[in-house]
């Protein structure tokens, strides 16, 4: 059984791309096959991943608006067990021209039915609530939502908790959130520690236990193309995303986090 999850958070630059980059990478190096779709038309992950734009012949735009799946769509990346569908600035369009179209908000689910190839696909979400977020979270069996470290950390948490019980409301009775995993955490910084008591007061034991720090490596390693893992594997960023993937891996044997 192929488990899905979305990483979403409509706020921008909190951390979706590169723990949805990372935590990938992590769970690969921990035994499992995964896929990448990159749902962002900023093609962060895409581009974090060594793959240009030049050599982008098949993307998730045209295959959403296809709806015909085949291994065409499939980028390999340096790891051999992490795939990516990319995505180009194509998929700006794809909000627009997804309104009239029928199941508009199924497109992306009736796709992933048709791969089982991968024990695990994540689907990195654009900072917005629009329909290619609700794509997202409709095919998903579960979201992680990363929340940075920063004063208005849980601003806006509540629209995304609506929009995620109404998907389950209509379209998918079994989306559950996760976890919640804080981003950027500077332990120089008072504010930081103070945001994660607030967080883990509001939210309790969906809250993973792991942090991701602010850590410089983890900034660096998509201009080179790499996940920080391959980057700089020692970094207390790449540890804290095996951290990371070995709960969200505890958890999907079914254990608490
Ligand atoms: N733990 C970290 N330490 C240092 N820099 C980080 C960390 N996590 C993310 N960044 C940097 O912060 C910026 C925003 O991160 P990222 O692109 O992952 O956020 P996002 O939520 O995907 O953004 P968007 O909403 O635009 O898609 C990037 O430049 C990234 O390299
Ligand atoms: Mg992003």
């Amino acid at each position: 059984m192929t488990k899905i999850i979305a990483i979403a958070n409509q706020k921008g630059g909190v951390g979706k791309t590169t723990t949805a980059i990372n935590l990938a990478t992590a769970m690969c190096s921990i035994g499992k096959k995964v896929l990448i779709i990159d749902l962002d038309p900023q093609s962060n992950a895409t581009t974090g991943l060594g793959i240009a734009s030049d050599k982008i012949k098949k993307n998730i735009y045209n295959l959403m608006v296809s709806e015909k799946y085949s291994s065409k769509y499939i980028y390999k990346t340096i790891i051999p067990t992490l795939d990516i569908i990319p995505a180009t600035m194509d998929l700006a369009g794809a909000e627009v021209e997804l309104v009239n179209i029928q199941d508009r908000e199924k497109r992306l689910k009736k796709i992933l039915n048709q791969i089982n190839e991968y024990d695990n696909i994540m689907i990195d979400c654009p900072p917005a609530l629009g329909l290619l977020t609700i794509n997202g979270l409709v095919a998903s069996d579960s979201v992680i939502i990363p929340l940075q470290c920063e004063f208005f950390a849980l601003e806006g948490l509540s629209s995304l908790m609506q929009t995620i019980d109404s998907i389950k409301g209509s379209y998918n009775e079994h989306l559950e959130v996760q976890g919640v995993v804080l981003t950027m955490y500077d332990k120089r910084n008072l504010l930081s520690s103070l945001v994660e008591k607030d967080v883990r007061e509001h939210l309790g034991n969906k809250v993973y236990s792991t942090i991701i720090p602010r850590n410089v490596r983890i900034s660096e390693a998509p201009s080179h193309g790499k996940p920080v893992l391959i980057y700089d594997v020692g970094c207390t960023g790449s540890k804290a995303y095996i951290e990371l993937a070995k709960e969200v891996i505890k958890q999907q044997n079914g254990e608490q986090i």
